[in-house]
């Protein structure tokens, strides 16, 4: 595996490799959902380049950029370990250098759910995810379902720009509980990480109430809730019934439906989601 700290070296190393390659852009604290983005781009590109650069651009003020779980040199390890061929590894200064101003503002689809609740945070990602494109110019991008509207902010950019880039999306993978893998997930205690388990048994629920053939948007939503609030240790920020493509909430729900909540344990933001009928 070639390790590339600077745009220069990451360009020099792209342009030797041949067929298709692909991307899996990260931020680190890599887990078996990282590990499935690259399995897929392993089994599915001639070449495959990987990025850990944490984002300072999708943090808020009050966020944990600083404290955001980093742990170098076991992530190249498990980047080697499943077939990266080239790792980008820039400092901030590479990617933001001195007087850069330009930014990628997906626009009102980056300012619900998780854009509402963070604001700024999806002009950051599309931002980071356009430079990254234009640096590594990959045939394939893979990004997890587990950050649904990340995914779908993605798919956009790639689609508005006429980037010619596919966005492939991975499923989420999950704990024996059903804790979807996230690289917060560290922060929970045991306790915690039982309670957390709560998300996906929400989504479970309307899921259920959904197959039973409940088709409003209100009563999704208040199934999810209804389960989150039964747990003490869970502050609910959200819950949503909308609509996969457009983000929009649903009062009737006639077809694809993508379920989505966020709540904090403890001082740690926890998303996640489900889209109906199951999109494999
Ligand atoms: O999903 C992530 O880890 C990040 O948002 C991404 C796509 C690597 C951009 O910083």
């Amino acid at each position: 595996m070639r390790i590339a700290q600077t745009v220069r070296d990451v360009r020099a190393a792209r342009d030797r490799l041949t067929g298709r390659v692909g991307l899996v852009p990260t931020m680190g604290a890599l887990h078996a959902g990282h590990e499935a983005l690259l399995a897929r781009a392993r089994s599915g590109c001639d070449s495959v380049i990987a990025s850990l650069f944490v984002n300072p651009a999708q943090f808020g003020p009050l966020e944990d950029f600083a404290a955001y779980p980093r742990d170098r040199h076991r992530d190249r390890a498990i980047f080697e370990a499943c077939g990266v061929d080239v790792l980008f590894e820039p400092a901030v200064e590479e990617i933001y250098p001195p007087g850069e101003s330009t930014r990628v503002d997906p626009g009102p689809i980056a300012r619900v759910l998780e854009g509402a609740s963070r604001p700024g945070h999806f002009i950051g990602v599309a931002t980071v995810v356009a430079k990254l494109f234009a640096i590594t110019r990959p045939s394939v991008a893979y990004f997890g379902r587990k950050d649904a509207q990340q995914l779908v902010i993605v798919q956009r950019l790639a689609r508005d720009l006429r980037l010619g880039i596919e966005i492939e999306p991975v499923n989420t993978v999950r704990d024996a509980r059903g804790l979807a893998l996230s690289s917060r997930n560290v922060n929970l205690s045991p306790k915690h990480r039982t309670a957390a388990g709560a998300l996906y048994k929400a989504l479970l629920t309307a899921k259920s109430a959904w197959t039973n053939g409940q088709r409003s948007g209100q009563a999704l939503r208040k199934a999810m809730r209804d389960v989150l609030d039964h747990e003490e240790a869970i502050e609910t920020d959200y819950v949503s019934a909308a609509h996969p493509e457009t983000l929009e909430e649903l009062d009737d729900v006639p077809g694809p439906v993508l379920l989505s909540l966020a709540a904090r344990i403890a001082g740690t933001r926890l998303i996640d989601n489900i889209t109906l009928p199951d999109p494999d």
